[in-house]
């Protein structure tokens, strides 16, 4: 992240001084301020501002990453204008960790064609995790003709650059990188909230977990130095953020691989000490690298807040060790259990998958008795979904689909019956709420979010978003509450 004044001096800089640097973020910067001048042209074709939209699909990675996008798109003159129908360049930002999420980019694909018809000068981005799967390119070749430019989840800092051969060029633009090492600091981003923001720590993960795709396409584990995450804090307190979510496929391996390395808990401890942030989140939790440090400086911290999302994925031991998880049942609910004794206002969500290769209806029992054991505060079940290249593809005994439904709708059941009582728990508090949106519903009303992550409805205006409020809860409906202000 970068001041956009300080960023506007560099861009002119580089640009006066001629050839493209090689150095990075400078290189980026030279081709930003060439994206200007272009997008410039443009709008005077157009009589008016290039619009642009940047739709993403997947995970809170891929919304931090959509924002650096925006942060390029609007700094060399686009208009967000948010609706890919009316957008003169409109970038995917793609999914692929289930099936279902590759399928739904290439129906809207076929929607954006027909938009593309009407406008032929429209410009279509692909990137992200789908982009580095294998045989998808081939196809947009073969099939989409249409799309102008494709990139993956290594070189996305090189947007600028791909941007510029994109609006030179009538040919479809193609660059996907295997892997890389390269941490790109000081790129423009816009972001959706103003109080509130993620931050990367970390990209890529090494667990090989043997159903998942992301260490495929996001590639090998790398942390950011502790100085550059907390220096993009402290920038993004001083404006206006209060709460910071800190992204990583597995936070708690962070640091690991830095040539001084640094444990999650002492960035935790670094981070609650930045003046003026209120809340602390992050996110995603391995079980296996949990570690008493980290409860510990949790149990302590005035800043973390009281959620922790702790995926579970199964709860035989068997499919576990099939899944190459590296935890067993036991340990598993020894761990959630000991964290629910050491934190006790803390909530608990997980991610479940039913229909494993070779999950037998006792594996699935097994779940459902993690699942009443550990009392999820909610929990995203999803089913099992073949991935190419993963282990778990190549595994011969597939559940057959009808078996795997019964099983997952079993499944869905408890977690809703456990994570009604357990939610329900803290009726008739009052508890301190963050104020994110104004009610989608109800137009009197605004949505905040409790430091355990629940959900609450109250009757309240616009001007209380971005805002601490106390909130007394009145009435639980299942995964969230409605209330009153105190
Ligand atoms: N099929 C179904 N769910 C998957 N997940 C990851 N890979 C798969 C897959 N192949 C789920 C896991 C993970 C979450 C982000 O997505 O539960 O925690
Ligand atoms: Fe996938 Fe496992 Fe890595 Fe999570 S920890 S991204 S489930 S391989």
């Amino acid at each position: 992240m970068i001041q956009k004044e300080v960023l506007e001096e560099k861009m002119a800089d580089y640009r006066q001084a001629g050839a493209a640097p090689q150095s990075e973020p400078e290189r980026q910067y030279y081709f930003m301020a060439r994206a200007k001048e272009l997008v410039a042209d443009m709008e005077e074709k157009l009589g008016r501002k290039p619009t642009c939209c940047v739709v993403t699909f997947g995970c809170q990675m891929n919304a931090r990453d959509s924002e650096k996008l925006l942060g390029i798109l609007t700094e060399v003159g686009f208009a967000d204008n948010g609706e890919d129908e009316k957008s003169d360049f409109v970038i995917f930002n793609t999914c692929t960790v289930r099936d279902n999420a590759d399928q739904r980019v290439y129906g809207r694909l076929g929607i954006l064609n027909g938009y593309k018809k009407k406008n032929p000068a429209m410009k279509i981005g692909l990137c992200g995790c789908m982009m580095q799967e294998q045989g998808v390119v081939e196809k947009l070749q073969k099939s989409y003709r249409f799309v102008n430019l494709i990139f993956g989840t290594h070189n996305i800092f090189k947007f600028a650059e791909l941007l510029v051969t994109m609006l030179e060029s009538d040919d479809m633009i193609i660059d996907i990188w295997k892997d890389t090492n390269e941490i790109v600091e000081d790129l423009p981003i816009v972001r959706k909230y103003k109080f509130k923001s993620g931050t990367n720590i970390m990209f890529g993960c090494n667990n090989f977990c043997s159903y998942c795709i992301v260490p495929y396409v996001r590639g090998r584990e790398r942390s950011r130095e502790p100085k550059d995450i907390i220096r993009e804090i402290e920038m993004l307190v001083k404006d206006g953020v209060i709460e910071i979510m800190l992204l990583g496929q597995n936070v708690n391996s962070y640091g690991k691989n830095l040539e001084h390395p640094v444990s999650f808990a002492q960035l935790l401890t670094e981070v609650e000490k930045i003046k003026g942030l209120e809340r602390i989140r992050f996110m995603t939790s391995h079980p296996k690298d949990l570690s008493d440090e980290l409860i510990e400086v949790m149990k302590h911290s005035k800043k973390i807040c009281r959620h922790l999302h702790l995926p579970l994925q199964s709860g035989s031991t068997r499919i576990l060790k099939a899944m190459n998880r590296h935890y067993t049942k036991e340990q598993y609910v020894d761990l959630a259990l000991k964290i629910r004794r050491e934190i006790p206002d803390i909530a608990i969500t997980t991610d479940i998958i039913v229909g494993f290769p070779g999950e037998t209806k006792e594996d699935v029992e097994e779940t459902i008795d993690v699942i009443k054991k550990v009392q999820f505060e909610n929990a995203f079940t999803f089913i099992y979904s073949k991935r190419t290249g993963t282990p778990a593809a190549a595994m011969e005994n597939q559940v057959p689909e009808a078996e795997v439904k019964e099983n997952f709708n079993k499944v869905l059941k408890t977690v809703q019956e456990t994570a009604r009582s357990r939610v329900g728990n803290l009726l008739g508090q009052t508890v301190t709420v963050l104020v994110e949106e104004k009610n989608e519903q109800d137009d009197s009303l605004v949505t905040g979010r409790m430091s355990n992550n629940t959900i609450v409805h109250f009757p309240g205006g616009e001007d209380l978003i971005g805002t601490l409020v106390n909130v007394h809860l009145d009435e639980c409906h299942g995964f969230y509450y409605t209330g009153k202000i105190q």
